[in-house]
């Protein structure tokens, strides 16, 4: 397994382009089998997670063609109605969302329990007690989850928590039900509404999302379609994270600016200066980073999934920042990897405690899973000396050619392969 190695120091300048949004593919793909016509969906990040999803419909007979390397034309119209291989449907946690599609257009589905990235418990009751309250029943044997109807009634859903999962798995069943299903304390993230902007391109009829309260009026039928997706506000948050820790100053192309307000509003708060132009923003950063708290919380809060990556910006603050992780039970795999390039964290269950410190220093550390990964590269890149990163396809599962886009911005920043070993330190 290959390695990232940083020679930090450099200030990042330049401009970057946006990918896809990891999190709207991995809920579009599998809505693609929903009609029996061909969808064409643009703008897909070229990502192993998106290879993935494609492939565990490829193994239930449908058929996936990547027009271009940020295409893919899916064809569902000889779908086999089967249990999606398990060296698959473990690998990543979307594939849950089979169960939603499955369900939604054939009244059943049988699906291995998901995996994915470990930050603790990662429960499906919200999925389960949708499906339930549509007139499903479930039951789970053997590591797998079957589900089925003989009709999907439509009916209104309040969940306990906010799950972004769920409320995607629920207008996935949903779209084809009979009658109005109601959505209540909806999950209102920005792939959210990509979905339900695919969905109705297709003759859905889903109405509010973005809000807490989704209205979903089952139809007959849906119909292939072409569709584009949103720009990834995650990644774009990553760069935007990169240019402020190496003091740098890049323009960030292809975003929406709405889906950016709560992490630009925290990174001007530590210390960037961001200029909004028309479909790009620019970060510029001169100046000592300042501490501040941080609370995790669902769209419109402060992302879960940009918390590590501020987490190293904290590290380099004067003074004591305190990281309230609300959305996950064990987000802070990371810190024990932080630590060893110098980073002063402590951790207490959801709460981190960060002392800044002068500075960070290159070593040997691993990507704990996706997010921890992009934190360890933004450390390295504003760390003396040589950063090598291990178990990078971590890294690779949502952040398309993330090496060459931070090369092109100035990074000293290189794969290798996984025999590489660091120069010996000088003899003193
Ligand atoms: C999605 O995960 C994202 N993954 C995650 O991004 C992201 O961190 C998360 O939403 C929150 O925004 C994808 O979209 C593929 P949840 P999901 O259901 O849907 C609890 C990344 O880095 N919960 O919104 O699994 C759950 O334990 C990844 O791109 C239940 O209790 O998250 C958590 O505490 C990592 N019961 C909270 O809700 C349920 O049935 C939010 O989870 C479902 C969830």
């Amino acid at each position: 397994m290959s390695k990232y190695v940083i020679v930090g120091g450099n200030k990042l300048q330049g401009k970057v382009s946006i990918g896809g949004a990891k999190n709207a593919a991995l809920a579009i793909i599998p809505a693609s089998i929903l009609t029996d016509g061909v969808c064409t969906i643009k703008n897909i990040p070229n990502i192993s997670d998106v290879s993935l999803i494609a492939n565990i419909l490829a193994d239930m007979n449908v058929n996936v063609r990547m027009v271009n390397k940020n295409t893919l034309e899916i064809n569902p119209k000889n779908i086999i109605r089967k249990t999606p291989s398990y060296d698959l449907v473990r690998r990543i946690r979307a594939s849950y969302y089979l169960l939603g599609a499955l369900l939604g257009r054939f009244c059943s589905a049988s699906v291995y329990l998901p995996g994915g990235c470990n930050f603790g418990v990662r429960p499906i009751d919200q999925h389960l007690k949708g499906f339930a309250r549509l007139g499903a029943n479930y039951k789970i044997d053997g590591g797998i989850v079957n589900v089925e109807a003989k009709q999907l009634i439509g009916t209104t859903i309040y969940l306990d928590v906010v799950s972004v999962g769920a409320t995607i798995n629920i207008m996935l069943s949903a779209v084809k039900a009979e009658g109005l299903t109601v959505i209540e304390n909806a999950a209102k993230e920005p792939h959210v509404v990509d979905l339900a902007n695919f969905l109705n391109s297709m003759g859905a009829d889903v109405r509010g999302t973005g809000t807490d309260v989704i209205k979903i009026h089952g139809v007959k039928f849906l119909k292939g379609t072409s569709y584009s997706i949103i720009p990834d506000q995650i990644e774009a948050g990553t760069y935007m994270a990169a240019a402020v820790a190496t003091k740098g100053d890049i323009i960030i192309k292809n975003i929406i600016p709405k889906h950016l307000e709560a992490i630009k509003s925290k990174l001007e708060e530590i210390g960037a200066k961001i200029e909004e132009l028309e479909e790009s923003i620019r970060v510029t950063c001169n100046n000592e980073l300042t501490r501040c708290n941080i609370k995790t919380m669902p769209h419109p809060g402060f992302p879960t999934d940009m918390q590590p990556q501020i987490s190293v910006l904290l590290s380099l603050a004067k003074g004591t920042s305190i990281v309230n992780e609300s959305v996950w039970d064990n987000r802070f795999r990371y810190v024990e990897e932080l630590r060893r390039m110098g980073a002063n964290i402590s951790v207490d269950g959801k709460i981190s405690v960060v002392e800044g410190v002068d500075r960070l220093t290159g070593t040997l550390v691993k990507a704990t899973d996706l997010r921890a990964g992009a934190a360890l590269i933004i450390a390295g890149l504003t760390s003396s000396g040589e950063t090598i990163i291990e178990n990078i396809d971590h890294i690779d599962r949502g952040y398309e050619n993330i090496c060459k886009k931070l090369k092109g911005v100035g990074a000293n920043i290189k794969e290798v392969s996984e025999k590489y070993q660091p120069p010996l330190p000088k003899a003193l």
